[in-house]
């Protein structure tokens, strides 16, 4: 019976699929992540570990775990939270989530855009507030995006999602990535563009790009000061990307139209400035919340496990 460690409460299927395939499941924490010497201490033995994006995996998370351990399964796409060499060192093999949380993290980037475009949540005060005194010609006026630009940075997998929304909401498609996409630009009609000319064209500037050393603050002062005057930058992709300190700075000095933003630099900590301006919409983190998509996710990762202890091929692995 292999030992198997979830770091927090997951949504089934995923210790059934586990518990079902015959295996030892312990599930270190319920709606907070672990703390670090809990994590450490619980995963001692494990074969396989299920991590989330809160927690760290490096060398000492690995080593905790003994030399054992066969796989972290990481319930998100993203792996920015992994140390992928230190576990290539170990021979630990690492899975992920790709393909199941697309068109869910692509629908919020536009619950986003569209909110901070026609000022939803200063609307929906209003008509909560008991003090709307009716329909008025200059009340909240807010932004027209058909007929204008939606400027994706990595037109990968749920860069392309948000695309093909953008062309539904008759806009045009531009994007910078670290390389063409001409399948996604024959589908969306996206013309490449050098990163500095997407900034200077997007009136949507939409972030689809995985948290790297090479995209930490991509969009910093410099790259603020860029964009278009007025423009509405939407990010979904990893807080990190955008320099925080550098966007609240472009808001107050309005160059910006307005932030639409699921992730930040120091989750769950977000710059107190923020939630002060009323052209900046926040959610907390939620790109994949639906029941659909984190069940998809629970059963990626407890099959991903399921298959790497049965020494079966797994299809997303990312070492
Ligand atoms: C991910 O999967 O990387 C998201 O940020 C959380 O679902």
């Amino acid at each position: 019976m292999a030992q198997v460690r979830v770091a927090r409460r997951l949504p089934e299927p995923a210790v059934r699929l586990l518990e079902r395939a015959g295996h030892d499941v312990q599930v270190l924490a319920d709606e907070r992540p672990p703390d670090r010497a809990a994590l450490l201490a619980g995963v001692a033995g494990a074969d396989a570990i299920v991590t989330l994006l809160s927690d760290r995996v490096d060398g000492e998370l690995l080593d905790a775990a003994g030399p054992g351990l066969r796989i972290v399964a990481n319930y998100a796409v993203g792996l920015d939270n992994v140390d992928l060499e230190a576990c290539r060192a170990r021979g630990v093999r690492v899975a992920h989530t790709p393909g199941v949380l697309t068109e869910e993290t692509a629908d919020m980037t536009w619950a986003l855009a569209l909110a901070v475009a026609r000022r939803v949540v200063e609307g929906h005060r209003l008509a909560a507030s008991g003090r709307w005194t009716g329909w008025a010609p200059m009340q909240l006026l807010g932004t027209s995006l058909h007929g204008r630009t939606f400027g994706v940075v990595g037109l990968g997998r749920i860069g392309r999602a948000a695309a093909r929304r953008a062309r539904g909401f008759g806009m045009r498609v531009a994007y910078a990535g670290r390389s063409r996409n001409e399948e996604a630009e024959r589908e969306t009609d996206a013309r490449p563009l050098a990163f500095e000319e997407l900034l200077a064209e997007a009136d949507v500037l939409s972030l689809h790009c995985p948290s790297t050393p090479s995209t930490r603050h991509l969009i910093d002062a410099d790259a603020l000061a860029r964009m278009k005057p007025g423009a509405i930058l939407v990010n979904t992709a990893r807080g990190d990307v955008v320099d925080e300190q550098a966007l609240v700075d472009a808001l107050a000095e309005e160059r910006l139209g307005g932030a639409g933003l699921d992730v930040f630099e120091r989750e769950p900590r977000i710059h107190p400035r923020l939630a002060a301006f009323s052209n900046v919409v926040l959610a907390p983190h939620l790109g994949s919340a639906t029941v659909r998509a984190r069940s998809e996710m629970a059963r990626m990762v407890a099959e991903a496990v399921v298959e790497v202890l049965e020494g079966r091929e797994v299809a997303h692995l990312a070492a």
